[in-house]
C-alpha cells in the first residue's frame, strides 16, 4: 500500500494498491508533455487573474513557480513520482511545494480532462510544424536532384517491366508531388488540432466565468472548442494525424522499395552514400541500404498505431474515459517515427548518386519505344489497333534476332508496314521518345525543368507563410 497522499484522496478511506498505482500511472510516458502542460497552466493562470479569480500577485507567483519547474525539468533535476500518477499532478504538486498556497489555486475551473486534451493538442501542433519542415527539406532535395537529372533517361516501369523511357528527374518529381499532398493533408489536419479544450473542465464546463477566448488567444489556438463534452472526450484529431502519418509512411515505404531495388547489382541505378548504409558481419563485399529498409519496415508500426487509436476510441461513451490515457504512446511513437524517417530521407537525398549509363542501358533493353512506333504509324493514318499489331510483330522480330527496335533495318520495318519512312529512327531513340512527351505533366526534359521551376516557386510561397 502506498502512503503518499493523492490530490484526489479526500473521499478515499484506503490507500491505492501499489500495483494499481503503477498500473494506472502515465507519468513515465506523459512527462514529455511537461512543456505544454506548463504553457497551458501559465495561460490558464493569466486568464484566472483577468477574471478576478487570482490576484495579480498570486498569478505572478504561480507563473514564476512554473517557469522554475520548467528549468528543473530541462536540467533533469525534477523528480517524477509514479505516486502522483501523471505529468499534470506531478507538476501541480511540485508547484505547491515550491510556492505554497497560491499553487493550490491554479486548478480552479479546470480538470485534468480538459488539461490533458489541451496539452496533447499543443504538443501535436508543435510536432506537425516540425514534421512539415522535414517534408519541405526532403522536397527541396528532390527538386535539386530532379533538376540535375532532367536529361537522364531511365526505364519507366509498369508491372515492374520496362514500359517507356522517362526522365529520371520526372520520376523524382513524382515523389515530390506525393509529398506535397502529404504536406497539405498535415496542414489541414492542423486546423482541427488547433482548437482549445481548456474551459470544458471535467465535462460540463465550470461555474467560473472563464474567458476561454482569451486563453485560446494566449495559447495560439484558433478558438475554444464549442462543446465541453466533445472537447474532453474525442481524440479524432490524433487519429487523423496518425492517418496522415500513415499515408506519408506508405509513400516513404514505396520510395524506400525503389531505392533498395535501384541500389542492387541487378538494377545498379543509384549509389547511396556509405554514411547511410551498413556492411555485413560475414560477407565482406556487402553494402546494404539499411536506411530505406528500416523506413520501409517502420511503416508497419505507424499503420499499427492508426489501428490502435481507432480501436481505442470506437466504443467509448461520452465523455472522458481513462481509456484515453492510451492515446499517448501510439501518438508519440507515430510522431517520433515519422519525423526520424523524414529526417533520414531529407539528409540522404543530396547524396544520392545516379548511375546514368546503367539507367540508359537498362532503358534500351525492354523495347521501351514500342509505343512511340505505334504512335508514329497512327500519325501516318494507321488505326491504333492495327499499329499495335504491327509493332508487336516488330518486337517479336527484335526478340528473335536479339536486337532493339532502333537496330532493325528500314527494309525489315517496311516489310511490316509500307508507311514507315527513314525518319522512324528519330522516334525510336530513347531521347526522341522522352522529348516527344512534351506537355504539362509529361516526361520531356523541358517539361521537367519547367515543373521544377514551378515547384520551387510554390515552395518559396510556402516558406513565406
Ligand atoms: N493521465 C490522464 C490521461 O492521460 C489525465 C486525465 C485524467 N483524468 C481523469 N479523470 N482521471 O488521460
Amino acid at each position: 500500500m502506498s502512503s503518499e497522499p493523492k490530490p484526489w484522496a479526500g473521499r478515499f478511506t484506503e490507500a491505492t494498491d501499489a500495483f494499481v498505482e503503477a498500473f494506472t500511472a502515465s507519468v513515465d510516458f506523459d512527462k514529455r508533455l511537461a512543456p505544454y502542460d506548463i504553457q497551458g497552466s501559465i495561460a490558464h493562470a493569466a486568464m484566472l487573474k483577468r477574471i478576478g479569480v487570482l490576484s495579480e500577485e498570486e498569478c505572478q507567483i504561480i507563473t514564476q513557480g512554473l517557469e522554475q519547474i520548467r528549468g528543473e525539468i530541462e536540467r533533469g533535476e525534477f523528480s517524477w513520482s509514479v505516486k502522483l500518477e501523471d505529468v499534470h499532478m506531478n507538476i501541480e504538486a511540485r508547484l505547491t511545494e515550491r510556492v505554497g498556497e497560491a499553487g493550490k489555486k491554479l486548478h480552479t475551473g479546470r480538470s485534468r480532462n480538459d488539461q490533458v486534451a489541451t496539452d496533447v493538442r499543443l504538443y501535436l501542433r508543435h510536432e506537425i510544424d516540425r514534421i512539415i519542415r522535414e517534408i519541405l527539406r526532403l522536397q527541396t532535395g528532390l527538386l535539386d536532384l530532379a533538376e540535375r537529372e532532367a536529361d537522364t533517361i531511365m526505364p519507366g516501369f509498369t508491372h515492374l517491366q520496362v514500359a517507356q523511357p522517362v526522365s529520371f528527374g520526372h520520376h523524382l518529381l513524382a515523389w515530390y508531388e506525393m509529398l506535397s499532398r502529404d504536406r497539405e493533408r498535415l496542414l489541414d489536419c492542423r486546423k482541427r488540432v488547433n482548437i482549445m479544450p481548456l474551459g470544458a473542465a471535467a465535462l460540463a464546463g465550470t461555474t467560473f466565468p472563464l474567458d476561454r477566448f482569451y486563453t485560446a488567444e494566449l495559447l495560439g489556438f484558433d478558438r475554444p472548442a464549442a462543446n465541453s463534452l466533445d472537447a474532453v472526450s474525442d481524440r479524432d484529431f490524433a487519429v487523423e494525424f496518425t492517418a496522415c502519418a500513415s499515408l506519408i509512411m506508405m509513400h516513404l515505404s514505396r520510395f524506400s522499395e525503389e531505392l533498395i531495388l535501384w541500389t542492387s547489382a541487378q538494377f545498379d541505378f543509384i549509389d547511396l552514400p556509405d554514411a547511410f548504409c551498413t556492411g555485413s558481419s560475414i560477407m565482406p563485399q556487402k553494402k546494404n541500404p539499411d536506411v530505406p529498409e528500416l523506413v520501409r519496415g517502420k511503416s508497419g508500426r505507424v499503420f499499427g498505431h492508426l489501428m490502435s487509436l481507432l480501436t481505442l476510441m470506437k466504443s467509448q461513451p461520452l465523455a472522458y474515459n481513462k481509456d484515453n490515457q492510451e492515446d499517448k504512446e501510439p501518438l508519440f511513437d507515430t510522431v517520433d517515427t515519422l519525423r526520424n524517417c523524414l529526417r533520414a530521407f531529407a539528409d540522404m537525398m543530396p547524396h544520392v548518386r545516379p548511375n546514368r549509363d546503367s539507367m540508359y542501358n537498362s532503358a534500351q533493353k525492354g523495347y521501351a519505344t514500342a509505343t512511340d512506333l505505334a504512335d508514329y504509324l497512327v500519325r501516318r493514318g494507321v488505326p491504333f489497333r492495327d499499329a499495335h499489331e504491327i509493332v508487336g510483330k516488330a518486337v517479336r522480330l527484335g526478340i528473335e534476332t536479339g536486337r532493339d527496335l532502333a537496330h532493325l533495318s528500314l527494309t525489315e520495318l517496311q516489310r511490316l508496314s509500307a508507311t514507315i519512312g527513314p525518319d522512324v529512327f528519330e522516334i525510336l531513340t530513347l531521347e526522341g521518345s522522352v522529348r516527344a512527351r512534351n506537355h504539362f505533366g509529361g516526361t520531356a526534359p523541358d517539361q521537367v525543368r519547367a515543373a521544377v521551376k514551378q515547384a520551387r516557386q510554390r515552395l518559396e510561397e510556402v516558406a513565406k507563410t
